[in-house]
């Protein structure tokens, strides 16, 4: 990575990322799509680290199984072709981070796109699941309809929490419109 920090919303939440995982970790990929970040957490929990990841899409999961395997990366990550609101009942440990990269799969149906109400409660149980320390990542795009209403009830969700449980961050970038990618990052406190 170069030094220039400010250049996305998906930068900043990769950053989170790197400070959280260390060999050992373990983290949920809320958002799988093509596994850029799935392969990214894999290569940071190293051998002895395990990454959840979940998609909707059967063309999102064969996508990443396929780059993991090239990557040989596959044995640390567990695949689920599942709405990412059955969290709670498929990840059965509690977890160093978590990260979502809300809307449509890149060059994919973009009407396959996150869901307010799964993402919601998604969320809520990604919050439960946090290890006292862990981290919250979510990337959120309001330059369309369904990302306007994420973000909106997101940013609700995070103001409401109580600041002795929960640290809620939104970066903005102020100068770019409201349609700019933002990233929420909410650390669960020790
Ligand atoms: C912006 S893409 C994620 C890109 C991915 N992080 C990457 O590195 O390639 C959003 C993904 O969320 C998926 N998605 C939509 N609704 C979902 C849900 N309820 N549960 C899990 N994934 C969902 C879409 O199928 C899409 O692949």
């Amino acid at each position: 990575m170069s030094d220039y920090i400010l250049r996305s919303a998906r930068y900043i939440a990769a950053e989170y990322m790197e400070k959280m995982l260390c060999e050992g970790a373990v983290a949920v990929d809320a958002t799988m799509g093509n596994g850029h970040d799935t392969e990214w957490m894999a290569r940071l929990v190293g051998e002895t680290g395990r990454v959840y990841a979940f998609d909707v899409q059967a063309q999102a999961v064969a996508a990443t199984r396929t780059r993991l395997e090239n990557a040989g990366l596959l044995q640390r990550v567990t695949l689920y072709e599942r709405s990412h609101d059955c969290m709670a009942e498929l990840v059965k440990e509690s977890v160093d981070l978590a990260a979502f990269n809300l809307g449509w799969l890149p060059g994919g149906d973009k009407a396959v796109t996150t869901l307010l109400p799964s993402t919601l409660s998604a969320v809520g149980q990604a919050m439960e699941l946090l290890k006292p320390g862990g981290m919250l990542v979510v990337c959120c795009y309001p330059g369309h309809g369904e990302g306007a209403r994420e973000l909106k009830a997101l940013e609700e969700l995070f103001a409401s929490l109580p600041p002795q449980r929960f640290n809620c961050l939104e970066h903005v970038f102020l100068n770019a419109g409201p349609g700019a990618p933002r990233c929420f990052a909410v650390q669960k406190q020790q």
